[in-house]
């Protein structure tokens, strides 16, 4: 029997929470420590540990039928990609921040601004709707340390307890959107392997309730 395909983060704050909900589905995955690809013994699963940006991507070549990513990452890369759940876990904000000594008035006061984000899409979409334009530096990670270092004048990332931003002594001035965990769908899915996603949401769906 062939067996459906998930992508889950390969490490960081997702991962854990992504594991449990499988677990409290009834799966269990055989983990081998560093192993980048592991299966259940008791559902036709095979688990694909991946880097969060690169999931999208393997969506729409169809090397995974599924996937538990933020849908932060679904909006940036991934605008193209089916949602079939929302997980109701990781929950957070893709905001837009300043140095807490800057007066803000208005998303017109990012014209002509430096903001380092490793959301340019999103940032993009967002300013472009308010006819403001700003200039992008695309970073992949420590974000919020760009304004000390006279990188950016501002920043654009997630904020989940906000922690970052206070340490950095940036302030949130723009929420663009908010974000959970979903399970995403590969465009290209076999019927087969449909059958066997039908059967997981029911269990996910059960386990959601239960969570309530
Ligand atoms: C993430 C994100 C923010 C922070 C938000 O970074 O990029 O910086 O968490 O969480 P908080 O509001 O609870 O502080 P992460 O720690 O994953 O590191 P990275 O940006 O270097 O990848
Ligand atoms: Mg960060």
């Amino acid at each position: 029997m062939k067996k459906i395909r998930i992508a889950i983060q390969k490490s960081g704050r997702l991962n854990v929470d992504s594991l449990q909900i499988l677990k409290d589905c009834g799966i269990s995955i055989d983990n081998g420590k560093d192993q980048l690809k592991a299966s259940s013994r008791n559902f036709p699963l095979e688990v694909f540990y991946l880097r969060n940006g690169d999931i999208p991507q393997y969506l729409r070549d169809g090397v995974v039928d599924i996937a538990i990513i933020g849908e932060n990452v679904l909006i940036e890369k991934g605008n193209d990609i089916s949602i079939a759940e929302k997980l109701g876990f990781s929950k957070c904000k893709v905001s837009l921040a300043v140095p807490k000594s800057v007066k803000y008035n208005s998303v017109q006061d990012f014209e002509g601004k430096r903001i380092a984000t490793s959301y340019p899409n999103t940032v993009k979409n967002y300013l472009d709707g308010k006819g403001v334009k700003a200039d992008l530096h695309i970073i992949n990670g420590s974000v919020e340390i760009a304004p000390n270092i006279g990188l950016a004048d501002a920043i654009c990332d997630i904020v989940s307890s906000g922690s970052t931003l206070f340490k950095n002594n940036l302030k949130e001035v723009e929420v663009m959107l908010h974000s959970e965990a979903v399970l995403a769908v590969s465009p290209q899915i076999s019927p087969e392997r449909t059958s066997l996603l039908e059967e997981l949401k029911f269990r996910i769906q059960s386990v959601l309730k239960a969570r309530q």
